[in-house]
């Protein structure tokens, strides 16, 4: 199969196509997202098997607006409409229960919940409203690669296997979108992103709170994806917590340095990979630094900047401990 690449004016096209059954790729403010028509299940199967996804692991229902979701649950809580007004189109994602029957087994794994993000992004929203119903949308990886934050990375891991990919450039913020489940008394949340939980609690006037690491709560799956090998590059990946541990990090020729320019500019290294300048550069650089280097067969060990402070270092050190496997340098 002959994967296109779409350029703004080229919606109607990549609108027909999903109409039709088949995969296009689509940009987001986080990383780019895999679509198929949700309401064609045989549709939303191929794509379990373009990214290689284990079945049980369920899809976000990407819409284009809070109507358009209203059609799948039973009714909208009072505090998913305050964050609605707040924070939609925009990184995040809402855990709601699902209007029985309104979505196939096949988006919601079974659940009787399901997932709903309302992206920032001007073609993804022309594309959703113009074809008049959601489009699942998981990160349009290869199941247990980095998420893709360019049309490029996208191309890489899915040519041939996806009918397009609309191309938007490189996407704003690198991380996925916070998940918060609303399905359950206490407001949780499944993936730190750019939005945390204070800045939730502070919408919704009342606790948040944050799932830490444990994939179960009371024997139920919580964002049944964390549970997966995730973010992976083929070489392993240590996370180097303190910035002077960097002078000790083995000097040979198949070693990779991912860091702040302030890091590098102090060290010999062989092969660096810059982050950026400031913590929210590294975010939006991680999973393209993790890429770069997985696409070099001579680089035999990873070695990434951590972080400690900062809005987004829960959400970028949430991403960098899977791709590491838990695994720290420390000298
Ligand atoms: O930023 C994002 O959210 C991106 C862009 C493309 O929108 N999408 C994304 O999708 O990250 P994905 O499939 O890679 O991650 C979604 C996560 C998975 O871990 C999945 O298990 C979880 O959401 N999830 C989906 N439905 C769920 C449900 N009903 N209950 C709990 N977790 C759910
Ligand atoms: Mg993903």
């Amino acid at each position: 199969m002959e994967t296109k690449i779409f350029k703004k004016d080229e919606i109607p096209e990549a609108v027909e196509l999903l109409k039709n059954g088949e995969l296009v790729a689509f940009p987001t403010e986080t990383v780019y997202g895999l679509g198929a028509l949700a309401t064609n299940e045989k549709a939303v199967k191929g794509v379990y098997a373009a990214k290689g996804r284990p079945s049980d692991n369920p899809l976000i229902v990407t819409v284009a607006d809070e109507k358009m979701m209203a059609q799948y649950v039973e009714n909208v809580p009072e505090r998913a409409q305050k964050l609605i007004d707040k924070f939609w189109p925009g990184p995040l994602t809402m855990i709601l229960p699902a209007k029985e029957g309104s979505l196939s087994t096949a988006v919601t794994g079974g659940l009787p919940t399901a997932a709903f993000r309302c992206p920032n992004d001007e073609l993804t929203h022309e594309l959703i409203s113009q074809l008049g119903a959601p489009i699942v949308g998981p990160s349009a990886n290869t199941s247990t690669k980095p998420s893709p934050t360019t049309a490029e990375h996208v191309y890489h891991d899915l040519k041939g296997k996806i009918a397009g990919i609309i191309d938007n450039g490189p996407t704003e913020i690198g991380l996925e979108s916070t998940i918060i489940d609303l399905s359950v008394e206490e407001p949780i949340v499944l993936r730190p992103g750019e939005i945390t939980p204070e800045d939730l609690a502070k919408v919704l006037g009342e606790k948040v709170l944050m799932n830490k690491g444990t994939t179960k709560t009371a024997g139920v799956p919580k964002a049944p994806g964390m549970k997966y090998r995730h973010y992976a590059p083929s070489a392993p990946v240590y996370i180097v917590d303190n910035e002077k541990d960097f002078n000790d990090i083995p000097q040979r020729d198949d070693i990779g340095v991912v860091a702040l320019d302030s890091v590098l500019d102090k060290i010999e290294a062989e092969n660096k990979f810059s982050l950026g300048k400031t913590i929210d550069d590294a975010a939006h650089n991680l999973f393209n630094a993790l890429r770069f280097f997985d696409n070099q067969p001579d680089i035999k060990e990873i070695y990434v900047q951590g972080f400690s402070t900062g809005n987004i270092s829960a959400a970028y050190m949430n991403r960098l401990n899977k791709s590491a496997a838990g695994h720290h340098f420390h000298n």
